[in-house]
């Protein structure tokens, strides 16, 4: 991979992300052009990397470096990406190292821009990075949030593991086209809700939000618009992605009603509370000196995939549920949990159920899990034992299909 890095404060960040992808097995060759070098120094970028770090085309030159770099990696990613240099980018200069190898690389290529909000939103910006998207290069939107100063708006540098996240869902693309969900709308819900019970505690489960993360993050790659509800997940926002938080089952239900019309893929993959205390105390539940124990009486959550499924307007927003299942290994479990997705995907009314088993420690809290991929009558794909990423991808390619389908159903 090369990470390039220009020069905007952010670029001290990039040291994070450079640390994620080495220590991730990556083989990183950074290139830093020459402002870069003013906020985060060469020895700091090679210390890291392992590597001899140049920003001009003079150093190392029998090795044609400019040239091969860029058309032997497998990833370029440029972040921090300054307004100066998209606008480079865009008119195909190449009078340094990093502009050099952008100009050779045929691999995909990833910008983070970062900028004060009125360089983001200056039309000649807005322009360059239209021109980019449209050759392909996955332009992210920078995150909102405080900037350099007093300033706050659009413009941040994603998080470090947010970057890192959509490295790692290109790279899992493989060989798959890559920009095929552009102009798509995809909403996604993630993480697992916490139902109150008084002030300081509620009932909740164990989803870490890690397979709502993949999701967004590989339809980022392939070029979707996403938004994400996500229900309390300790993990930085996804980069190019429109996060809302939320809490409840009750919060997660408006939420992805409020969102149901702008989108044209729904994928329910948090998990929802089905029961919430009847009664949420307002004052801390207190232990008593008779030493009884309370009981807590429950009720039923709304479910948010069958509201979403009858709200929505015939058949669009396609549909999808996640089903996390304990199946026993003795009778079938393939056939089970086949058996149990289906039956989920008629009650709900979804159109895909992704189903997976949660027992023999794939599922909650592990990156790696197996499912399979069903309609309310057929089994449409099966994923072995795969990352959070590659499941994803195999969903995304099952979303595509039936997209298509719809629009031209010859
Ligand atoms: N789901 C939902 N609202 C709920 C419960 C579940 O929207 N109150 C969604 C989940 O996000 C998931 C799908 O429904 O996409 C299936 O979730 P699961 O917990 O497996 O289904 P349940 O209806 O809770 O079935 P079970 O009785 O097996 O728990």
């Amino acid at each position: 991979m090369v990470l390039g890095v220009s020069g905007g404060i952010a670029a001290y960040k990039a040291s994070e992300l450079l640390r994620l992808l080495t220590e991730s097995g990556h083989d990183v060759t950074v290139v830093p052009t020459q402002a870069a070098l003013q906020f985060v120094g060469q020895a700091t970028w090679e210390a890291l990397s392992g590597k001899p770090v140049a920003h001009d085309v003079w150093s190392n030159v029998p090795s044609v470096q400019h040239v091969r770099l860029g058309q032997q990696a497998d990833l370029v990613v440029v972040a921090p990406t300054t307004a100066d240099l998209m606008a480079k980018l865009a008119h195909g200069r190449a009078d340094d190292l990093l502009t050099a190898t952008l100009l050779t690389a045929t691999c995909p290529v990833v910008l983070a821009p970062a900028m004060h909000t009125e360089m983001w939103q200056h039309p000649a910006t807005v322009a360059n990075v239209a021109t980019l998207r449209e050759r392909g290069v996955r332009v992210l939107d920078p995150a909102s949030g405080r900037l350099t100063g007093v300033d706050t708006g659009p413009g941040r540098l994603p998080e470090a593991a947010a970057l890192f996240g959509v490295c790692q869902a290109i790279l899992a693309a493989g060989s798959r086209s890559g920009r095929d969900l552009v102009g798509k709308r995809i909403l996604i819900s993630g993480g697992g809700t916490r139902e109150p019970l008084d002030p300081v505690r509620y009932l909740g489960n164990r989803s870490s939000g890690r397979q709502a993360w993949a999701l967004a993050a590989t339809a980022v790659a392939r070029g979707a618009d996403v938004t994400l509800v996500a229900a309390n997940v300790d993990l930085p926002d996804p980069a190019g992605v429109n996060v809302h938080r939320v809490s409840s089952s009750h919060e997660l239900d408006e939420q992805m009603t409020a969102e149901l019309n702008n989108a044209d893929v729904v994928v329910m993959a948090a998990a929802v509370a089905d029961f919430e205390p009847t009664n949420v105390a307002d004052q801390k539940i207190k232990k008593t000196d008779d030493g009884s124990s309370p009981s807590l009486q429950l009720q039923r959550t709304p479910d948010v995939l069958s509201n979403l499924g009858s709200l929505r307007t015939g058949a669009a927003p396609l549909l999808v549920g996640f089903a996390a299942e304990t199946v026993a290994a003795d009778d079938d479990p393939r056939g089970r949990l086949i058996e149990l997705a289906q039956g989920k995907a008629r009650r709900k009314g979804a159109d895909f159920i992704v189903g997976n088993s949660v027992d023999a420690g794939h599922g909650f809290e592990s990156s790696d899990n197996a499912v399979v991929i069903v309609t309310p009558d057929a089994v449409v794909a099966e994923v072995p034992l795969a990352s959070k990423e590659a499941i994803s991808h195999e969903l995304w390619d099952v979303v595509i299909t039936a997209l298509s389908k719809r629009s031209d159903p010859n």
